[in-house]
């Protein structure tokens, strides 16, 4: 069975002002959907076609000559958990177990959002920037490409996609900025809370 393209979980306009339709139309229409069309060209008629997206990337991690399978692979994965980790009307400060958690592992929220940006903003070219769970506790890492906190042993919470094309049409060069929108107005901390 194909991989398929996962809908939205919200309409291509419901992230404005923050997050416009165009770059929603280009970001999951073209390049979320291009990784799904390669990937299922690229495992069409051999062994890994009905494996989970889950088992191709932990199979094709860290293995040069299956890099095709794992880029393609990591980001749908990728991408999948990039829009879930937003909302219309979300981001700011968390309440609940995801406050105390993110308090015990960096002191504060503050703390926190200042590490979070930090590794977003720093993350050379394209990347992504995470909250993660490692063992029992929170931590932020940041990875290149297609790369991900799966095939480093960690859990996913919290992404930011950094690649030019999640933010270039509506801040050009200006990464800082989007990292702090997508902060404080639209992490959506409810999916966060579900992963962990
Ligand atoms: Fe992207």
């Amino acid at each position: 069975m194909a991989f398929e393209l996962p809908a939205l979980p919200y309409a291509k306009d419901a992230l404005a002002p923050h997050i416009s339709e165009e770059t929603l139309d280009f970001h999951y229409g073209k390049h979320h959907n291009t990784y799904v069309v390669n990937l299922n060209k690229l495992v069409e008629g051999t062994e890994n076609e009905n494996k989970s997206l889950e088992d191709l990337i932990k199979a094709s991690a860290g293995d040069a000559s299956k890099a095709g399978v794992f880029n393609n692979a990591a980001q749908i994965w990728n991408h999948t958990f990039y829009w879930n980790c937003m909302k219309p009307n979300g981001g700011g400060k968390p309440s609940g177990k995801v406050l105390e958690m993110i308090e015990a592992a960096f002191g504060s929220y503050d703390k926190f959002r200042e590490e979070f940006k930090n590794a977003c903003v720093t993350q050379f070219g394209s990347g992504w920037g995470w909250l993660v769970l490692d063992g029992d506790k929170m931590a932020i890492m940041k990875t290149p490409n297609a790369d991900l906190p799966m095939a480093h042993g960690k859990k996913a919470l919290l992404t930011c996609d950094v690649w030019e094309h999640a933010y270039y049409i509506d801040f050009r060069n200006r990464r800082p900025d989007y990292v702090d929108t997508f902060l404080d107005h639209l992490v959506n901390w409810e999916w966060v809370e579900s992963q962990l």
